[in-house]
């Protein structure tokens, strides 16, 4: 199978199956990105096109949710920070009184898959109580580390709490939690780049893309 076919296959979204490619994917684009890509990407599974096509999507469903609720978006740090990045710059109008925090969240460390214990710190001194809080995740994969940040705030006193997330794989969950907003689901591949890494690498290429399996094993 061709390697856009694959690609495509890989997408659980049956609207997003290449019949029709991603959006703001031409065949050209899509063919270099995949000719192009890091030695250690076994495939291309979102093309940087159709990431920046519905991130776009969200900024703009994101800022009309939120257009007159003064949201603190809270990064998780340090996966969410490429995608959120993005995301708040395509909140057009952007909400008045929007304001970016971040948290610290792990549960990986250099491993392949979660221990289940989240360790978290807030990296800012706001005050959320009374905010609505809007939670940026890179991927939700077991749930354990978007459940325990949306559980945190809702603690601490926030008016609303609700999770956005570029990826998510259902399939892996351990935990009930699905994001108000997602960009993607994903089968269970591993997957690397646009913030997610492999023991802090691939965070800065453009694209999601499955990692060789030699390249953790
Ligand atoms: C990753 C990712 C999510 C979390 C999802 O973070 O960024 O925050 O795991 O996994 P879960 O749904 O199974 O909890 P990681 O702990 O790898 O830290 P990082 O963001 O610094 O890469």
């Amino acid at each position: 199978m061709p390697a856009l076919a694959r690609a495509a296959a890989a997408l659980v979204r049956p609207s997003l199956r290449l019949t029709a490619r991603p959006a703001g994917c031409t065949r050209r684009h899509c063919l270099s990105t995949v000719a192009q890509h890091h030695p250690h990407i076994q495939e291309v599974l979102l093309p940087k096109q159709a990431i920046e096509a519905r991130v776009n999507e969200l900024g703009r469903q994101i800022a009309a949710d939120y257009a007159d609720k003064r949201p603190v978006v809270i990064g998780t740090l340090k996966g969410a920070v490429v995608f959120m990045a993005d995301l708040v710059r395509a909140m057009e109008p952007p909400p008045p009184g929007l304001e970016l925090e971040f948290v610290r969240a792990s549960s990986y460390g250099a491993a392949t898959v979660s221990s289940g214990k989240v360790d978290l710190s807030m990296v800012g001194p706001t005050d959320i109580k009374g905010r609505h809080v809007l939670l940026v995740e890179d991927i939700v994969d077991s749930g354990c580390t978007a459940v325990a940040l949306l559980e945190h705030f809702a603690t601490a006193g926030a008016a609303s709490v609700k999770l956005v997330s570029l990826l998510s794989k259902p399939e892996r969950r351990t935990v009930t939690c699905e994001p108000h907003y997602l960009g993607f689901p994903v089968e269970d591949k591993f997957v690397v780049g646009y913030g997610l890494d492999y023991a802090e690498q691939y965070r800065s290429l453009p694209y999601i893309g499955v990692l060789k399996p030699e390249c953790y094993a």
